[in-house]
């Protein structure tokens, strides 16, 4: 294992700087965090150990045409003090992780599995006695199969009392340690992706667009599920302000996946598909948090389709989160393109709803994009100008590459310090951008990408029984500039120099 903290002082990085003006971690305010994060089912693995049972991530994974699951993933189970001291050494403030329901209440509900409570345990105070920062993700994709099985999951409203018990031992159990909550993960592109499209976790799906599905309804589901997050997010936000936040003082957000987005052309078409994106992908759970209702163009567009909250539903999940997770990655164009009116309203599914095409900018495509910082610092001041300027914690960035790639991760390098230098400009000009959280910490089981592209700060070869850890240049950039010894102040050095001996090793 190399020692990162020996090859941060030979590492002299110094990149063109094209979009930003420079910068230093000190420009950022002393209490903003910066960060990496993994989830439970993609670091973890370990998953019928101690008392775990199946999420329906691990039945996903594990149903025909996929290639890989996270079975074993990176052993963050077994490794997880190896990696606190790998985050030490690169002088990461705060961690983001998940918490697998079902290792801490196996089926879902009911007694708590002593030994998954004391592996979160021993992780957060790991974190804690390292002066690493816990962020906690409750929800991220890996709803207990039973609760699937048993009356199905996300769209029945039985899912609002159960996340409200497991939300409760988690803050009964850690939340001494841990200030930073986010309920859900990426909740409307988990709707979209689980229940429109079937590309996620269940699999639901009617239209058949992406994947073929056995189960679901691409027309409603989507909804529904959205519903009954932020009901979920609700109901646990009201109960931690209620029992525990005056003696443990966190906060407690919902996160969302923001696009960076554009409009195609300066058509009044485009124009008004552009503000009904903006309505459709971020208004959808953003508004009725801020503001208490969905909106409108929603409402109009899919009638009886769009659950209704109750007056006092609304009162409950108006204000509900202290702040707003940010998941970005990557910006496109958005063109309209109005359903045909001769397609039903049973036969639509979240896309057609929204009447919307996106279009990749350069090179972008699904697994892998160009840096498009300004689009980034569009999210941050929309969201600032439209959402009265909420905080923020960007709980998600960075680039995948080819998991064999080099270690020399250049791209990745230019991609994370251009997002950095955007949310800066963005902080000047009002945002209350608070944090900062690279994905991945290091190579995971992905999502979309199981082990063929990978977003790590830290190389993980999943050949080797050990599952060696090495760091990437991206890992030494990152820990440069957390420690204050990477220049990113030199403008128009256009090469990137580096003596960056992990090179050798791949
Ligand atoms: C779904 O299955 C049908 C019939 O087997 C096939 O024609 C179609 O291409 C499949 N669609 C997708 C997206 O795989
Ligand atoms: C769109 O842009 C073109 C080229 O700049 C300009 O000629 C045209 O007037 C613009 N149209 C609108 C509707 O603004
Ligand atoms: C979806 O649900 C709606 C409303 O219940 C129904 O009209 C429609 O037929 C369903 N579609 C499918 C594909 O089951
Ligand atoms: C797209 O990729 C090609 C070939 O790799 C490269 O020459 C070109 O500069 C790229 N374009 C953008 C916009 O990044
Ligand atoms: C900076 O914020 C002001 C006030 O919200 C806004 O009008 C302006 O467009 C912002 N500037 C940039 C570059 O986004
Ligand atoms: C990964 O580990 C295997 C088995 O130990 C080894 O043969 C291989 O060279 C390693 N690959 C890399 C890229 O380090
Ligand atoms: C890189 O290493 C060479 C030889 O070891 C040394 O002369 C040079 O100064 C180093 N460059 C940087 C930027 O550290």
């Amino acid at each position: 294992m190399q020692s990162l903290s020996l090859l941060s002082v030979s590492v002299v990085i110094v990149l063109a700087v094209s979009y930003s003006d420079a910068f230093t971690r000190n420009d950022f305010p002393k209490d903003f965090l910066f960060g990496a994060a993994t989830s439970a089912y993609q670091w973890e693995g370990a998953v019928d150990e101690d008392g775990r049972t199946p999420s329906v991530w691990d039945t996903f994974s594990h149903s025909d045409n996929k290639k890989g699951d996270g079975d074993i993933a990176c052993d963050g189970y077994h490794k997880y003090q190896e990696d606190v001291k790998l985050m030490a050494e690169m002088g990461l403030e705060a961690f983001r992780f998940s918490i697998s329901w079902t290792r801490l209440i196996p089926n879902g509900r009911g007694p708590v599995n002593p030994k998954g409570l004391k592996f979160y345990k021993n992780l957060i105070k790991e974190l804690r006695s390292h002066g690493i920062e816990p962020h906690v993700t409750l929800y991220h994709y890996d709803l207990p199969q039973a609760l699937e099985d048993e009356y199905g999951g996300w769209i029945n409203r039985k899912i609002i009392e159960d996340f409200t018990s497991f939300a409760d031992v988690c803050f009964r159990e850690f939340g001494e340690d841990v200030k930073l909550w986010t309920t859900i993960n990426e909740a409307n592109i988990f709707a979209i992706g689980a229940y429109s499209e079937g590309f996620l976790p269940p699999g639901h799906c009617s239209t058949n667009t992406f994947v073929n599905c056995s189960t679901g309804n691409s027309s409603t589901e989507p909804y529904i599920a959205g519903h009954n997050l932020l009901l979920a997010h609700a109901s646990a936000s009201k109960l931690y302000r209620l029992k525990y936040k005056s003696k443990q003082r966190g906060s407690i957000g919902f996160s969302i996946y923001a696009y960076g987005l554009s409009p195609y052309t300066n058509s009044t078409d485009d124009e008004i598909a552009f503000q009904r994106a903006k309505d459709f992908l971020f208004g959808w759970m953003l508004k009725p948090l801020v503001y208490g209702e969905y909106p409108d163009v929603m409402k109009k567009t899919l009638g009886s389709r769009l659950p209704v909250f109750s007056e006092e539903e609304t009162e409950q999940v108006k204000g509900s989160s202290d702040f707003f997770g940010i998941i970005h990655y990557m910006t496109v164009y958005v063109t309209n393109s109005k359903p045909s009116p001769s397609l039903p309203p049973s036969n639509r599914e979240f896309f057609t709803d929204m009447g919307v095409d996106t279009i990749f900018i350069g090179n972008s495509s699904f697994f892998g994009w160009d840096a498009i910082p300004w689009g980034f610092e569009g999210v941050l001041e929309y969201l600032k100008q439209s959402y009265n300027n909420p905080p923020l914690y960007i709980l998600e960035n960075g680039l995948p590459m080819e998991h064999d790639s080099a270690l020399q991760d250049t791209p990745r390098v230019e991609y994370i310090q251009a997002y950095i230098g955007a949310m800066l400009n963005a902080i000047k000009n009002g945002s209350d951008t608070r944090g900062y959280f690279v994905w991945s910490m290091i190579d995971l089981y992905e999502l979309l990408a199981e082990y063929k592209n990978s977003f790590g700060l830290y190389y993980v070869n999943f050949s080797d029984p050990g599952l060696k850890r090495s760091p990437k240049l991206s890992a030494s950039w990152y820990s440069g500039f957390l420690k204050g010894t990477v220049d990113v102040a030199s403008q128009d050095i256009t090469q990137s120099q580096s003596n960056f001996s992990g090179s050798s090793s791949l």
